[in-house]
């Protein structure tokens, strides 16, 4: 399954809008923006994109937000039956993640001679990066983003582990792209370590492909499930090896049925002024600074290529999905942390904040929970973690704020984590402080009744859901209660 299967099964639920005659320059940024706002919004695919080929589209809006249509994710994960919640479709996937898990060293990616992504081969001097439909996404983004939704392939030169991360590519001119990597990504540890002996760090970077790479890569994977880590990962969900190709000039792999990917080198020292970008915090964090850059020395690409887009910003951010919350919930489950039953994001925040519920077992549970979710949401930068009861749907920001309101004592039931782990996108953080300095604050907020009153706390004045349901029944033909 590619990105256009993947399009054509998102299409034939009724899913995809296509767009044709928008600009590169704001206009796809503008609409996708303002599409997934509404709720239940299709994903988008533009096309005849103003100053570019017919055929060089850009799809937007598909499965990396912190998203309300669980249809779309669940198509990318190959689960056959549509799931009625974000609830139900974060538990079908944890319910296969021992299973992928177990089973990625069975599918290391298989090396091919062709595929889809060699129509096109553009060498050296004939390359020019600028041909391409990258959006400038947002009105202060200081240049066109080819990659939001993209995968960024390297090595570590010694263990030869792979890896897939998501990180934005800047286009600075027909040779040249910037990318930004946090300091803890792996890629840049995985490059900086070909610098280290001396050498040019090679990279791939897939600027379109089906969207698990982007929600695969954009999570940290648990290195022991072995040397090809996010290939091994999806092709465990696909069900098959993906298949690649060995990279001309870096030995790497590339994605066979990928739209279009670049290959070069990064040159120790080798630095320019990148974004600033409207990042996934809300805000144009970083400005301008000094980031590495890549001499693009290959490009392979389908005639009519598609970029995946994947424009952060605020309201609704990305950063979190229904994977992570799969995955979060399964790390707390490894570790013998018993009792939960959901966790969510919400769009405004996203990675800033998170909620829990959980099934109260012994005093002291909540703050158990919500200090280690801290440390696993706050991958991204991390603020507020706020713990409920089961009755409470996480996955519904009314609901949070109704236990937060009345479960939660100010006085004694938020705990602050301090000097915690963030990056330079933190708006909180004043410009120009070093890299040393990058700390920031987390509130866990433990909004669960209080565990030895639950046998008194007052009863919740709302409607029983059987109460809810004989209602519906008798009355749901003349009142629309949706
Ligand atoms: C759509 C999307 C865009 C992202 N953009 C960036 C980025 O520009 N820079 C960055 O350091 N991390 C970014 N991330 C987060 C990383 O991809 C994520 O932390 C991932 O785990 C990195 O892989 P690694 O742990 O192998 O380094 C993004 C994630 C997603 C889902």
């Amino acid at each position: 399954m590619d990105l256009r299967d993947w399009l054509r099964e998102v299409d034939s639920r009724g899913k995809l809008k296509i767009v044709r005659g928008a600009h590169w320059d704001l206009e796809i940024g503008a609409i996708t923006e303002l599409m997934i706002k509404k709720k239940g919004s299709p994903a988008l695919l533009f096309d005849e994109i103003v100053g570019h080929p017919k055929g060089y589209r850009v799809a937007a809006n598909t499965v990396t937000h912190a998203s309300e249509d669980p249809v779309r994710a669940a198509i990318a994960l190959g689960i056959k039956k549509d799931p009625a919640s974000t609830k139900e479709l974060v538990y079908m996937i944890k319910e296969k993640m021992p299973q992928w898990e177990s089973e990625c060293k069975n599918f290391p990616p298989e090396w091919v001679s062709d595929g889809p992504v060699m129509e096109e081969i553009h060498r050296d001097d004939k390359i020019d990066m600028l041909k391409y439909p990258s959006p400038r996404w947002h009105e202060k983004d200081g240049g066109r983003f080819i990659g939001t939704g993209c995968a960024v392939i390297t090595q570590d030169p010694q263990s030869e582990q792979l890896n897939i991360g998501v990180y934005r590519v800047q286009v600075h001119d027909r040779r040249k792209v910037g990318i930004y990597m946090a300091p803890i990504r792996h890629g840049l540890a995985d490059m900086k370590s070909y610098h280290s002996r001396g050498q040019a760090a090679p990279v791939v970077i897939s600027l379109g492909q089906h969207p698990l790479y982007a929600v695969i890569g954009g999570r940290p994977l648990p290195r022991s499930i072995g040397p090809t880590q996010e290939f091994g990962y999806i092709g465990a969900i696909q069900g098959r090896r993906m298949p690649v190709i060995r990279g001309e000039v870096t030995g790497l792999p590339i994605p066979a049925d990928a739209e279009l990917v670049i290959e070069g080198h990064w040159q120790p020292g080798a630095e320019m002024n990148e974004g600033p970008f409207g990042e996934f915090t809300g805000y144009y964090g970083g400005m301008v600074e000094p980031a590495p850059y890549i001499v693009v020395e290959r490009v392979y690409q389908r005639k009519d290529p598609i970029l995946l887009g994947s424009p952060p910003g605020k309201h609704p951010s990305y950063g979190t999905n229904v994977f992570s919350y799969a995955m979060w919930m399964r790390y707390l489950d490894a570790i013998g942390v018993v009792g939960v039953t959901m966790v969510s994001t919400h769009r405004a925040a996203a990675s800033q904040m998170a909620a829990v519920s959980i099934k109260q077992r012994y005093a002291g549970h909540a703050r158990e929970v919500g200090h280690i979710v801290a440390q696993l949401a706050g991958r991204g930068v991390g603020r507020y973690v706020i713990v409920v009861d089961d009755d409470i749907d996480v996955t519904d920001i009314e609901d949070v704020t109704f236990a937060m309101a009345s479960r939660a004592d100010p006085s004694q039931d938020i705990d602050i984590i301090r000097r915690a782990y963030t990056q330079r996108l933190d708006p909180l953080l004043p410009q120009g402080l070093p890299r040393e300095q990058y700390f920031n604050s987390r509130a866990v907020i433990d909004a669960c009744i209080p565990f030895e009153r639950r046998a008194n706390f007052p009863q919740v004045a709302s409607i029983s859901p059987e109460l809810a349901e004989k209602i519906k029944a008798k009355w749901g033909k003349t009142l629309d209660f949706s």
